[in-house]
């Protein structure tokens, strides 16, 4: 079996840029909370009529294709990772496909939110370890600032995310030393509804047993919004910010000591770690957990805010074109987010 590197690497952003204090004019917050709590400074606004998911996500993936050194024509697989669909179906993967001109090849939509960028690693990993996929083009996206609540009730959601994509050609490679050494994927479905986007669904909430999250009036076959919906203003994304922390905090360290441990290697092996950027207390938690130099993590959450499925690439690609990762570097993914879901990737570079 074959190794699996990335051969092409990108990301891009919307040109927007809303600071902490243009939030402040919509929503009661300040910027010393948002920067004290999450460390955010500012975050990208994709342009509306203008920039989806799945747009910005075929930017991303236009500039890995050109520095895979490969046409759009030799992609044999695409990926892609989001929680902010343009459609709620079909997924985004297809959409990109159409844009990007691959019609044909295999489109896959993975829905692991924070972790998605992780868990498409894994996915791509095992098609081009196996010999099944040569080009395997894997995408992080999110558009959140088209579905937050901007008002006061939405502002502990709102201030923390961004929107943006960034995005991988994976490719095998002959030598077995280097690539992607092991993934590591997990998750805990007791905390689906702790950060979550619950309404309207195609649910009740009563055959779930999460009757406080439904409304009765919501049946399967379609979601719609509904009356009652509207008037509680329950139709955006919901967080319990500190059942969030609290086990971030505790996953994030776990999911990187188990990648080192499977390759025999320790925290001081790394040479640069790349965290999903999901608040940068959490980021610091972990690196004074494990005992890493700043020089050894990479953080941007105070320019884009919370990019969910993008956050990793985004940051990968930015350490990468920053010369902060170089051939030979061992370079380590870890991701936590909704779900619960969390995993890790070890690269040899
Ligand atoms: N501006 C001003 N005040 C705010 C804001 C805001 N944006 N948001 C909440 N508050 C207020 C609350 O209303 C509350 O006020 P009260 O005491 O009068 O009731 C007070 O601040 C404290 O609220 P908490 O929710 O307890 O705030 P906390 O200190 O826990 O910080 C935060 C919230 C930043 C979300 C924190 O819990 C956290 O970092 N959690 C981790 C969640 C996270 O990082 N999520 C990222 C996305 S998930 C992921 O990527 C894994």
């Amino acid at each position: 079996m074959k190794n699996t590197k990335i051969a092409g690497i990108g990301f891009y952003v919307p040109e927007k840029v809303v600071t902490n204090n243009d939030l402040t004019k919509v929503m009661d917050t300040s910027d010393e909370w948002i920067q004290e709590r999450t460390g955010i400074k500012e975050r990208r606004y994709a342009e509306k009529h203008k920039e989806s998911t799945s747009t910005l996500g075929a930017k991303a993936a236009a500039i890995a294709i050109e520095r895979a050194g490969i046409t759009a024509a030799d992609v044999d697989f695409i990926i892609f990772a989001t929680l902010s669909p343009d459609y709620y179906f079909p997924g985004c993967a297809v959409l990109l496909q159409r844009q990007l001109g691959m019609q044909g090849i295999g489109a896959l939509d993975i829905r692991n939110q924070c972790s998605g960028f992780v868990y498409g690693l894994s996915i791509a990993d095992q098609f081009v370890k196996t010999g099944m996929y040569k080009n395997v083009l894997l995408v992080g996206s999110e558009v959140h600032s088209y579905g937050i609540d901007f008002s006061t009730k939405g502002r502990n959601v709102t201030v923390i995310f961004g929107d943006g994509a960034g995005a991988v050609v994976l490719q095998p490679t002959e030598d077995s030393t280097s690539g992607i050494l092991s993934t590591h994927l997990h998750a805990d479905g007791d905390y689906a509804e702790k950060l979550a986007y619950i309404n309207p669904g195609c649910h009740s909430g009563v055959h779930l047993g999460t009757e406080q999250f439904g409304y009765p009036e919501q049946e399967f076959g379609g979601a719609f919004l509904t009356e009652k919906m509207w008037e509680d203003g329950n139709y955006y994304p919901n967080m319990e910010g500190q059942a969030v922390f609290k086990m971030a905090v505790q996953k994030f360290p776990e999911v990187i000591m188990e990648a080192l441990q499977t390759n025999g290697l320790q925290p001081t092996d790394i040479d640069m770690l790349i965290p999903h950027q999901a608040n940068l207390r959490i980021s610091q938690f972990v690196q004074k957990r494990l005992g890493l130099r700043d020089d050894q993590v990479w953080n941007n959450i105070q320019k884009y805010g919370n990019t969910t499925a993008a956050s990793i690439p985004i940051a990968l690609c930015e350490a990468w074109e920053a010369g902060k990762i170089k051939e030979g570097d061992l370079v380590c993914m870890a991701a936590f987010g909704s779900g619960f879901t969390w995993g890790s990737a070890l690269i040899k570079w």
